[in-house]
């Protein structure tokens, strides 16, 4: 997920489920980059989305690339059951890894990309040693379990902060922002130094969702 410019990463979450089908092909024919899929545990984030076996039929519909975002206490135990399932990278979170480099590790030895989160109230220098063990980093800019929830404006001065220690230590990783990105506030992300942005509700709920991709990008 090398990006030099910025690319949208829809999430599923905003998506009407009774139309899941027709939800996939019309935010891919809008020009999403990714489709980002929310899992969520009910234990690490005080929700539950969707599972393995809906990304394995999102899997079946779609080309675009699985960005999955795991919001788990345990994404260890669940590395492989989403390599089998058909994800191309898998987001852990800082806040609930003991060794992110050995969950890291797993996963591109499976072949997946990996990238590392942090939460609204994370500091960003914890992200600071992992930095060249992941293919992006993630500021979550709300806490993390609903969609359609606002932006945190104030989390662009972390993204500032880690897009100065990226190019310091003369890396490439992208800087991901996910939670409440809309029009207004995506020039403010790109400007912060975030490359990969997500965006749910915006994008699903908009109008015309080509229009709305489009905007964000620009
Ligand atoms: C929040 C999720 C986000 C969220 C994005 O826990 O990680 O991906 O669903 O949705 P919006 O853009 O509606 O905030
Ligand atoms: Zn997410």
């Amino acid at each position: 997920m090398n990006a030099t410019h910025t690319q949208i990463a829809p999430s599923l979450l905003s998506a009407d489920f009774a139309h899941l089908k027709d939800e996939i092909n019309r935010i891919e024919e809008a020009g999403a980059d990714f489709l980002h899929l929310d899992i969520m545990d009910g234990h690490f984030v005080p929700n539950i989305s969707f599972g393995i076996p809906v990304v394995k039929a999102v899997r079946r519909e779609t080309r675009l690339k699985l960005d999955t975002h795991l919001m788990l206490a345990n994404p260890g135990d669940f590395i492989k059951p989403f390599k089998d399932a058909g994800a191309d990278s898998l987001t852990v979170h800082l806040e609930v890894c003991q060794d992110p480099e050995k969950v890291l590790g797993e996963i591109r030895d499976l072949g997946m990309e990996c990238g590392l989160a942090v939460n609204p109230g994370t500091p960003i220098e914890g992200l600071f040693p992992h930095l060249p063990h992941v293919d992006l980093a993630l500021v979550m800019s709300v806490e993390p379990g609903f969609g359609g929830q606002s932006f945190k404006s104030e989390v662009l001065e972390k993204v500032r902060a880690l897009h100065l220690q990226i190019s310091r230590e003369g890396l490439t990783v992208p800087i991901q922002i996910d939670g409440g990105v809309t029009p207004d506030n995506a020039a403010s992300c790109r400007e912060a130094g975030a490359r990969l942005l997500v965006a749910g509700s915006s994008v699903f709920r908009a109008p015309d969702a080509a229009v709305a991709i489009d905007i964000l990008r620009r």
